[in-house]
């Protein structure tokens, strides 16, 4: 028999009572060429065969593209609007992280989403690469969402200084560098939005962006309730649009992971919810870091139809 749900309380007990040294900022190693924490890396045998079930639906993102907002889209068409549902626990609990790891006693992601009854939303920042085959087999629908690498390199960085398991993003200087070249969780930006973007022919993906999703989120819901196989009548689709816009998620405990302790997303140095917005990197590239970065993107660009918007 399948076992509840982990509850909210559950999890929110772990990480408040996780002894003290526990979380530190995780070194990475590489998995099959790719940087992830070392608890990911030590624990991946887990990762890569974990059973996937036909009717989960994978939400799959470079990390900062706009994960969250596409759970609780996501979990708001599955609970049909009714959106008192979505209140049922926070984020990581609703809409379990496939790999995460940490030393016990914090269950592992595998271990959440084995527990979790179907259907699950499950969310991974793996690159395509790297997600494990039983998604494949079972063909289960999954929904990317990629953003620009300028803003994504932005949030990425504030989210690098506030989460304390993730290396130190040191100087935006010599972030914007490591962004270019790959050295950070998860790895190269263009290797994931690319890898994805050709999966998608082969797979059940949409593939969606965080640019279009801000220009018209309406347009946008209602691409991701047809993939989902729904029908839901204007008003619901205006419902779900105010229930995931920025200042709404920005404030619901449910969704902003105010739950989280302090020690390990410390919210008082960048909030999680940040901005949320489009062309926030001109308010951090210098000239030159724009020129560097522009000459770069270029030449790892070339060869894809893939096209994003800087601006909007
Ligand atoms: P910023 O740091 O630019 O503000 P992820 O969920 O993948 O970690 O992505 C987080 C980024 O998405 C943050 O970007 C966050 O503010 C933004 N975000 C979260 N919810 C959003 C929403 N409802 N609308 C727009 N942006 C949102």
């Amino acid at each position: 028999m399948q076992k509840p749900d982990l509850t909210p309380k559950d999890y929110a007990d772990i990480l408040n009572n996780v002894p003290e040294g526990l979380f530190y900022r995780f070194p990475l190693c590489l998995v099959n060429g790719v940087p992830l924490m070392k608890h990911i890396a030590e624990q991946w045998e887990g990762v890569e065969k974990f059973q996937a079930r036909p009717d989960d639906i994978l939400i799959a993102t470079y990390p900062k593209a706009g994960t969250t907002w596409m759970q609780e889209i996501v979990d708001s068409i599955m609970n049909n609007g009714e959106l008192e549902k979505n209140k049922r626990a926070p984020t990581h609990v609703r809409s379990p992280f496939l790999e995460i790891c940490s030393p016990p006693p914090v269950p592992s992601g595998v271990d959440i989403l084995n527990n979790t009854p179907s259907p699950r939303l499950v969310k991974t920042h793996l690159p395509f690469k790297l997600v494990p085959e039983s998604f494949w087999e079972h063909k289960c629908k999954t929904i990317y969402v990629a953003r620009n690498a300028k803003d994504n390199a932005v949030s990425y960085y504030f989210f690098d200084r506030m989460n304390k398991t993730q290396p130190d993003p040191g100087t935006w200087d010599q972030y914007v560098e490591r962004f270019l070249t790959g050295e950070i969780a998860w790895g190269s930006w263009f290797d994931h939005v690319i890898g994805w973007w050709n999966a998608k022919d082969k797979h059940d993906v949409l593939y969606m962006f965080y640019e279009d999703m801000k220009e018209d989120p309406k347009r946008e819901i209602r691409k991701v309730m047809k993939f989902l196989g729904k029908n839901f009548s204007e008003e619901v689709l205006d419902k779900i649009c105010q229930h995931t816009n920025f200042k709404a998620m920005k404030e619901n405990p449910m969704a902003n992971y105010s739950t989280v302790p302090n020690m390990l997303l410390d919210q008082n140095l960048s909030p999680f919810m940040r901005k949320g917005e489009v062309a926030d990197w001109m308010n951090y590239f210098t000239e030159s870091q724009n020129k560097m970065f522009n000459m770069e993107y270029e030449k790892r660009m070339k060869g894809t139809d893939l096209k994003f918007r800087t601006n909007i």
